[in-house]
């Protein structure tokens, strides 16, 4: 059982749980195509902007070296590192390709009622490649979890590593 020292700090195991419940809103919010322009999904944009939001302090709090040793070597630590590293490219990329397709689409966004700029101009055509980017991306980021989630689970009872703990707060 790792004791408390092996844990991830308090604000990044409550960072950690609220980005993956913002995350699954976000994808059940979604919507696509003509939709997006006659009635936009605000509730989408809002989920999905507050993924943005929060994985800035998660980034200061990670480079500020709030992050546990892990007694993980080779291959499973490499993987650990490309599939984490992958993750949180998601929540940065995701957000920002969304923020563009709705600007592209004259759609205005809004985070919590307030009214953001655009990010791109307005285009009669079809958004492009980034928007097609930002659509499949954000179910990779679904496949990456759910993977990242069994991978949990088989640490925690199958290796016995305690790795669950790791992300709680008792
Ligand atoms: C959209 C959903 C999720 C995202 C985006 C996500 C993202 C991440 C990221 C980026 C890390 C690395 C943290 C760091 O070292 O800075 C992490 C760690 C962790 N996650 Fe998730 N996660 C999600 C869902 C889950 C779920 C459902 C579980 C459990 C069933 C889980 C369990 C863990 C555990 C135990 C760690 C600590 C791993 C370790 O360092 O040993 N995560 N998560
Ligand atoms: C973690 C955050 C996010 C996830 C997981 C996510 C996921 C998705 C998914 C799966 C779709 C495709 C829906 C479909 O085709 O039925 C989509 C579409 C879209 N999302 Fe997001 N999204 C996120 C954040 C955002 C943000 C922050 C914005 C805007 C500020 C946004 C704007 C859009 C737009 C405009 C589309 C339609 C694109 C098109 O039809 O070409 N998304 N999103």
């Amino acid at each position: 059982m790792p004791d408390k020292s092996h844990r991830y700090s308090a604000s990044m195991i409550v960072i950690h749980w609220l980005t993956a419940l913002l995350v699954l809103g976000a994808w059940f919010t979604a919507e696509g195509g003509r939709k997006i322009a006659e009635n936009p999904p605000l509730l989408h944009f809002s989920l999905g902007l507050a993924v943005l939001v929060l994985v800035l302090p998660r980034l200061v709090l990670r480079v500020a070296g709030r992050t546990p040793e892990a007694d993980r070597q080779g291959w499973l630590a490499a993987a650990a590192k490309a599939g984490h590293g992958l993750l949180y490219l998601l929540l940065i990329g995701l957000p920002i390709t969304g923020w563009y397709a709705a600007s592209r689409m004259g759609v205005p966004v809004s985070f919590l009622g307030v009214e953001l700029p655009a990010i791109a101009s307005k285009v009669q055509s079809r958004p492009g490649l980034i928007a097609e980017l930002h659509e499949n991306a954000g179910t990779f980021i679904l496949i990456l979890a759910g993977l990242h989630a069994l991978m949990a689970v088989w640490h925690q009872f199958v290796l016995r590593d305690g790795t669950l703990q790791r992300m709680s707060l008792r």
